[in-house]
């Protein structure tokens, strides 16, 4: 039989880029339309290293929210914090009694948007480490390597071999979540790993393979980080988000960039899913003939990994073709609005499911 329509509990988002200022103004909505909450990467350009920004942060967030005409709409962000060199113990003690945050997050320096305030030797953060593996803090991690002598599609798998497996044994009781994993080895280390070792993956990485970024041309709205991999690491991903088990659960990593940031001599990485998440992922259950796992991987193993309560609330996806937008209204300039654009992923194309 099949299936035409499906409700759920209103999924988690657990990685998502919404930005500060008039950005977040903009995108946050999408959000909160398909999901119930999500885990809010701390990578703005002063990156949030201390409760007190992530404490502004949540009520620039809930401000955002109540600004644009939705005061009934019951989104919670849950909020991280950037790890760096220097994250002390005391600030993962008033991090946790803070209730609002809820991971650490580890980007290798240099790896990704934002991230020149990121770690530059992992030792470095083993008193930070040793305070979340005691409270029960999780860690969030970039897995990528940013040695240069590295070949880029290599750098998940190296940074597996070189620094996760280290450090999953150094602190053998520590929360990990390997973020938008893109390789099947990611898949192996995660099915091989402790149960407290668990990963996100993205919609983007379960729909297409490295070949969109260069389909009769450059693609520039196909560039992310980790890059898109070959297909059968696309196969991989697939069966391990459609299996049923509770390791692998939803983060769209949506990372809205403006459209001139995108189509330029040095674009940046990131794709906008935040608009068509749930259509997105539903299309790839769909097509796993999975659907059925789809509630579970978006709205329940997530909650569950961060200890939170199921959500009261529901949507219903149904097998329905629209066209998505070919751009959306956007804004860089953090302090004022401007007729900048943004552009959704599948833009100018159709989806095959379409929420309500
Ligand atoms: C993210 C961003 O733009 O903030 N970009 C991306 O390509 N995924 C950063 C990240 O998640 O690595
Ligand atoms: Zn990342
Ligand atoms: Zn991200």
């Amino acid at each position: 039989m099949t299936m035409t329509q499906i409700t759920l509990s209103k999924p988690d988002d657990m990685h998502l880029h919404v930005r500060n200022g008039e950005a977040l103004k903009r995108v946050i909505h999408d959000t909160a339309k398909q999901f119930a909450r999500a885990i809010i990467m701390p990578n703005l350009a002063t990156p949030v290293t201390q409760v007190e920004q992530a404490q502004a942060y949540h009520q620039e967030i809930l401000q955002a929210l109540s600004d644009g005409g939705h005061p009934d709409v019951d989104f919670h962000p849950l909020m991280t914090l950037y790890l760096t060199d220097n994250t002390t113990a005391e600030t993962i003690y008033q991090a946790k009694e803070s209730g609002i945050i809820h991971a650490l997050k580890l980007y290798p320096a240099g790896a990704t948007t934002n991230s020149d305030a990121g770690v530059t030797d992992i030792t470095n953060t083993y008193p930070a480490l040793t305070a979340m593996q005691e409270v029960g803090m999780p860690l969030l991690v970039h897995g990528e390597v940013t040695d240069p002598h590295i070949d880029i599609f290599d750098r998940e798998y190296v940074f597996i071999e070189t620094i996760l497996k280290p450090l999953s044994k150094a602190f053998p009781a520590l929360k990990i979540v390997l973020e938008h994993i893109t390789t099947k080895q990611a898949v192996e280390f995660i099915d091989n790993a402790a149960d407290h070792i668990v990963a996100t993956i993205t919609a983007h990485h379960l729909l297409i393979n490295r070949n969109a970024i260069f389909t009769g041309g450059i693609r520039p709205h196909h560039y992310c980080l980790p890059v898109l991999k070959r297909e059968e690491h696309r196969l991989a991903l697939v069966k391990a988000a459609t299996s049923g088990s509770p390791k692998y659960f939803l983060g769209t990593d949506s990372a809205p960039h403006a459209q001139h940031a995108k189509e330029s001599a040095c674009g940046c990485a990131g794709m906008y899913t935040a608009f068509n998440a749930m259509e997105l992922y539903a299309e790839v259950f769909e097509k796993a003939n999975a659907l059925d796992k789809l509630e579970d991987f978006a709205s329940s193993y997530g909650a569950n990994f961060y200890g939170l309560p199921k959500t009261e609330k529901q949507i219903t996806l149904k097998k329905e073709s629209w066209d998505v937008p070919h751009d959306l209204p956007y804004a860089t300039d953090t302090t004022k609005e401007s007729d900048e654009k943004i552009i959704p992923f599948r833009a100018g194309e159709q989806c095959s499911w379409k929420l309500y």
